[in-house]
């Protein structure tokens, strides 16, 4: 499933005085957080959500998704920003060969900007197409703005009656503009629920309807993230990896005040689960002025770029590499120059492999900095349904560790405050 390998971190810790640092911390927090005392744990519903999954919601998901089909909806925009859209892309690309996309063109709108909507509204162009906007709060101008520009290009291309049966939103049950719109126009509507914050939300409704319409095994992804949320709340520093990973992170921050963890993924394909990394880690514990600053890098790219940086530049970081064993795909090369002969035969996802390899010991070794690996066995449903809850158990130990509440974000309100103030001339 999934393992974090720390041996090259031995020079300055092992598992040993980790755990006898950790593992009476770590007690205290899987204590508090089952008899319902932590701090934040009214936001915990995450952690049972794919243990006991609204059937009857689940159903009407799988309607509209056969609704649409007959309907031969072939483009599809998804609305959303930050927690309502990272997990799912997410999904989507670490597992872009493993689904069958039903014919469906899918596109993400995730950002205000005026150019960057005007072309994504070219791109869906004058025939029908489906909405599925996602709001936890049902206030962010993001989505709102975008929401707008798409419903109406929709009713210009189909008539609003038909138009009103192509949109999908995924929101509060009864708080915010989606919820109410919904109920006045008759949108399709499912529900976050109001025990989870949109960063640990990509299992809801927010992401399975999409992942339903594009026909991925959604029955997997439950299926991992039951079995994530069975084993990951164990206490126990040997059995629990993602709590190690936890302690990690918390040991090189305090004891050798590193500011930095560089995540590293080595598929172009896993550089959104990067950005759900960077965000469950960034807002869940960039709090009171403490935290790593999460970096992220896509190798063997960046090491054109950073690689010079990562080897020798400022000793501010550690790195963590995301890496998986059993690829999507892989072949085996025939070289054509008679100097690259030595790679004929071998299969593309070993070159990667020792890529991986050597890089982490030209870091370690040469380069002085400390690595862990997090090894997952397979890139399939199954594991990006495990995988997403374990970086879920993670941040949440690593927010606990430092004292922090991991389900708020307060810091966020402050730019959109100013944003409101100015424009609604306060
Ligand atoms: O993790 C979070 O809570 C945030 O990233 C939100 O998902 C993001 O701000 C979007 O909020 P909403 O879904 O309410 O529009």
């Amino acid at each position: 499933m999934i393992r974090l390998e720390t041996k090259y971190t031995k020079r300055i810790i092992t598992d040993n005085i980790l755990k006898s640092i950790y593992q009476p911390r770590i007690n205290r927090i899987v204590r508090r957080l089952k008899r319902k005392s932590a701090v934040g744990v009214e936001m915990t519903g995450w952690i049972k959500y794919v243990q006991n999954y609204d059937k009857k919601e689940l159903k009407d998901m799988l309607r509209v998704a056969r609704e649409w089909k007959k309907k031969q909806v072939k483009k599809v925009i998804v609305i959303g920003i930050g927690g309502s859209y990272l997990g799912i892309k997410a999904g989507m690309n670490m597992l872009r060969s493993d689904f069958n996309n039903k014919g469906i063109q899918v596109f993400f709108a995730h950002n205000m900007n005026n150019n960057y909507l005007l072309e994504l509204l070219n791109s869906v162009g004058r025939e029908q197409f489906g909405i599925i906007v996602i709001s936890k709060s049902g206030t962010t101008l993001e989505p709102a703005i975008a929401f707008n520009l798409f419903y109406k290009r929709l009713i210009r291309n189909v008539g609003r009656a038909k138009a009103n049966q192509l949109v999908v939103t995924v929101t509060d049950k009864v708080k915010g503009n989606f919820a109410k719109a919904s109920k006045e126009y008759g949108w399709a509507k499912f529900i976050i629920p109001s025990n989870i914050g949109g960063r640990y939300s990509a299992l809801t409704p927010a992401g399975m309807f999409l992942f339903i319409l594009l026909g991925f095994n959604y029955r997997a992804i439950i299926k991992g993230a039951k079995d994530a949320s069975k084993h990951l709340i164990n206490p126990d520093l040997d059995k629990n990896d993602a709590f190690r990973y936890a302690c990690y992170r918390n040991y090189f921050r305090t004891f050798h005040r590193y500011a930095i963890e560089n995540f590293v993924v080595y598929d172009p394909g896993l550089s959104m689960i990067s950005e759900v990394w960077k965000q469950l880690f960034g807002e869940s514990e960039g709090k009171d002025h403490k935290a790593l600053y999460p970096s992220t890098s896509l190798f063997t790219t960046d090491l054109h770029s950073m690689g010079q940086y990562l080897q020798e530049g400022t000793r501010n970081f550690f790195e963590t590499t995301l890496y998986i064993k059993r690829p999507l795909r892989d072949v085996r090369l025939s070289m054509i120059s008679d100097n690259l002969k030595y790679l004929n035969g071998k299969k593309l996802s070993y070159i990667n492999e020792i890529a991986m390899l050597s890089t982490v010991h030209a870091h370690y070794e040469d380069g002085k900095t400390k690595n862990l690996i997090i090894y997952v066995d397979k890139q399939d449903a199954y594991h990006f349904g495990y995988l997403y809850m374990w970086l879920c158990f993670a941040a949440m130990a690593s927010a606990y560790l430092l004292r922090l509440n991991p389900f708020d974000q307060p810091g966020v309100e402050v730019y959109k405050q100013r944003i409101a103030n100015i424009l609604k001339n306060k």
